[in-house]
C-alpha cells in the first residue's frame, strides 16, 4: 500500500450529494457525506457500534445516521444520539468516527494523508484551475498505483500498444529530456519516425502523490490523478481540456470518451500481460526512453522514505 504523504484525490465532487457515499480509497473505507450547509466531511465508514457501512446512512439535520440502528454523529465525529438507549443515555467514548481531512476543490474531492497538512493541492502549472473546456471521466484498474504511474509515463508504447490509433507516430522517441527539480518529474521530446527531424511533440509532468499532466497538443491536455483502493487495484480520473470556445468541452468530452473507451484498455492489458513477480523496476532491462518511470520511480521511493521515518518518529514521540 502506498503511504506517501500528500493530497490524494479520492472522489469527485459531483459523486456527492444529498446522500452519503462510501469510497475505498488508499485500502480505508471512508464516508464522504454533507451538512446542512453543503459542506463536505469525511469519516472513517465503519459505524462502531456494529460496523455497519455509514454510506448506507443518511443525513439528518446535518448529522450522519447509520442506516441500521441509527446511531448520529456530527460533523466532529462524535456520536450525539443513541435512539434506542434513550436521550439521556451515557455515550461509551469509543462510540465515534475518525474524521479525515478533506478539501474539495477544482470538482475534486482531495484527502490529506500524513502528519502535516500545510502542502498546496499538487496541481499542474498548466492545467486550468477551472473546468470550462474540460471533461472528466473516472476508470478503475487492477493494477498497483505504481504500475499505473509507470504506464502513465510512458510514451514510446505508443505506435505499438495502440497500433490502431497511431497512424503518423514515429515510433523513435528523441529528444526526450526528463528531469525532476522540486518534486516534480519533468519530460519533454518528440516520437518521430527514424530519419524524420520533427514528429508528435509530447510533454508531461508528473507530481507527489500520483499526479500525471500530458500535454498532446497546446490546446489538448489530460490531467490523470491516481489513487490507490488497495495495494492491487488503482481509481483514476481523468480529465481533458479543449482550449477552443464554445465547443471545448464538447471536444474535451469526445477526445475523452476515445481515450477511455478505445485507447486506455490497451494500456490496462499491457500492464495484466505484464510477467513480473514485483511491481518496482527491479526487473527490468531499462533503456533510455523510460528515463521518465525511472525519475518517478526515484521520487516516489524517496517519498516513500519520507514518510516511513516520518511515522517512526512520530511513535517514538508518542512512546
Ligand atoms: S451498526 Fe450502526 S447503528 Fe448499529
Ligand atoms: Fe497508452
Amino acid at each position: 500500500m502506498d503511504e506517501i504523504e500528500g493530497w490524494w484525490v479520492i472522489a469527485e465532487s459531483r459523486d456527492v450529494g444529498r446522500a452519503p457515499r462510501s469510497v475505498t480509497r488508499l485500502g480505508e473505507r471512508i464516508v464522504l457525506w454533507r451538512d446542512e450547509r453543503g459542506v463536505l466531511h469525511a469519516h472513517d465508514a465503519r459505524c462502531p457500534h456494529r460496523g455497519v457501512d455509514l454510506g448506507e446512512g443518511r443525513v439528518v439535520r446535518g448529522e450522519l445516521e447509520c442506516a441500521y440502528h441509527g446511531l448520529r454523529f456530527d460533523t466532529s465525529g462524535r456520536c450525539v444520539a443513541m435512539p434506542c438507549e434513550g436521550a439521556d443515555a451515557r455515550v461509551p467514548p469509543r462510540m465515534q468516527i475518525a474524521p479525515r481531512v478533506v478539501r474539495e476543490e477544482r470538482g475534486l474531492v482531495w484527502m490529506w494523508r500524513g502528519p502535516t497538512r500545510d502542502a498546496p493541492l499538487p496541481w499542474p502549472d498548466a492545467m486550468p484551475s477551472h473546468d470550462r473546456r474540460a471533461w472528466t471521466r473516472t476508470m478503475t484498474w487492477d493494477v498497483p498505483l505504481s504500475r499505473v504511474m509507470e504506464a502513465m509515463l510512458d510514451v514510446h508504447h505508443f505506435p505499438f500498444a495502440h497500433r490502431r490509433f497511431s497512424s503518423g507516430v514515429g515510433p523513435r522517441l528523441d529528444p526526450w529530456r526528463v528531469r525532476e527539480e522540486d518534486g516534480v518529474v519533468r519530460a519533454e521530446g518528440t516520437m518521430r519516425e527514424e530519419r524524420a527531424s520533427r514528429g508528435w511533440d509530447v510533454a508531461l509532468e508528473a507530481r507527489l502523490p500520483g499526479i500525471v499532466f500530458l500535454s498532446f497538443a497546446p490546446w489538448l491536455g489530460g490531467f490523470v490523478a491516481c489513487t490507490p483502493i488497495d495495494a492491487a487495484r488503482t481509481w483514476i480520473v481523468v480529465r481533458f481540456f479543449v482550449d477552443v470556445p464554445l465547443i471545448g468541452a464538447l471536444l474535451a468530452r469526445f477526445a475523452l470518451w476515445t481515450e477511455l473507451t478505445l485507447v486506455q484498455p490497451d494500456d490496462e492489458r499491457m500492464q495484466l500481460r505484464t510477467l513480473r513477480a514485483r511491481n518496482d523496476l527491479s526487473e527490468c532491462t531499462l533503456v533510455r526512453a523510460d528515463a521518465a518511470i525511472v525519475a518517478w520511480d526515484r521520487l516516489a521511493a524517496k517519498a516513500r522514505q519520507r514518510a516511513t521515518s516520518a511515522r517512526s518518529s512520530s511513535s517514538a514521540t508518542r512512546a
